[in-house]
């Protein structure tokens, strides 16, 4: 079995960005900015956003963090946005979910402009996705992540069986469209699916991301199968996927693991998004 290490890989990114962007500020000079906005104290939000910002300081990037009460009205967040959407000097805007059930979430996402919206959340930059017109926009940052890991470990798409569990906006659907598009032939399953195991049992790859710890176990998964654990959750004080790694490694033949699989590869994501949007190319 071979750990896809996410970890060191987002590193080798950061790495790459940080000269990119160091370059950017000698020739230009001019500072990647990105706006982050946290709306409420949700723990893992709040922990979240500080490491989104923290990766931004290690690269170069200026970034923004606006805490805002969880009383805050969906017209004052619509309001702050559209100040930033006006102001040139911020190149990425990022509103963390979730939001508080006052507040309209595709109100909100809808608010901001397609080119500053460095998580590829708006309807523009889906459909962009979804049919596969990348000269410009965004990827979501969990997607690309997912599918930089795979290529670098050589893990081929095409063709291949991907089982996908989970079909959030945020994952499994930008996960689906990425695989697709890179013709793997695609299972998106989700809460209402009768039987998971159907699916996964039979696919080369399986992504999993729901939030379920120990969800994705070795008897739904054959043999030599690549697992990625999109998933994090808190177990008595641990950071732990969606997958029961212990159980799976001995029958993989790839596996992330969590902490430091997927996660960091998402930020290390955003990051680029960020630069994309400076250099004016979204
Ligand atoms: N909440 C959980 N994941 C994400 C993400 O990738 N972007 C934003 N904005 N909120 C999130």
């Amino acid at each position: 079995m071979v750990l896809l290490d996410g970890y060191t890989l987002a590193r080798l990114k950061e790495e790459a960005l940080r000269h990119e962007i160091q370059t950017l500020q000698q020739t230009l000079q001019f500072c990647p900015k990105l706006v982050v906005i946290l709306v409420g104290t949700d723990n893992a939000s709040v922990l979240y956003v500080n490491m989104k910002a923290k990766a931004c300081a290690r690269v170069g990037i200026d970034c923004v963090l606006q805490t805002l009460s969880a009383q805050t009205s969906q017209k004052e967040l619509l309001n702050l946005l559209d100040a930033h959407n006006r102001n040139p000097s911020v190149h990425g805007i990022l509103v963390q979910l979730p939001l508080p059930k006052h507040i309209d979430t595709r109100r909100v996402i809808e608010a901001i402009a397609p080119h500053k919206d460095v998580d590829g959340f708006h309807p523009l930059n889906v459909g962009r996705v979804y049919s596969n017109s990348l000269y410009t926009g965004f990827l979501p940052a969990t997607a690309m992540g997912v599918m930089q890991l795979l290529e670098h470990y050589n893990i081929e798409v095409k063709g291949k069986d991907v089982a996908i569990v989970g079909a959030s906006n945020i994952i499994g659907k930008p996960l689906a469209s990425l695989m697709l598009n890179a013709g793997a032939t695609i299972s998106l399953c989700h809460i209402l699916t009768k039987d998971i195991s159907l699916y996964t049992k039979k696919a080369d790859i399986v992504c999993v991301g729901v939030g379920q710890p120990k969800l994705l176990k070795a008897d739904m998964v054959k043999e030599g199968a690549v697992v990625v654990d999109i998933g994090i959750n808190k177990v008595e004080g641990k950071i732990v996927g969606d997958a029961d790694f212990e159980g799976l490694k001995d029958k993989v033949d790839f596996i992330t693991p969590v902490p430091r699989g997927v996660g960091p590869m998402t930020i290390a994501c955003l990051l680029q998004n960020t630069l994309h949007a400076a250099k004016g190319c979204a």
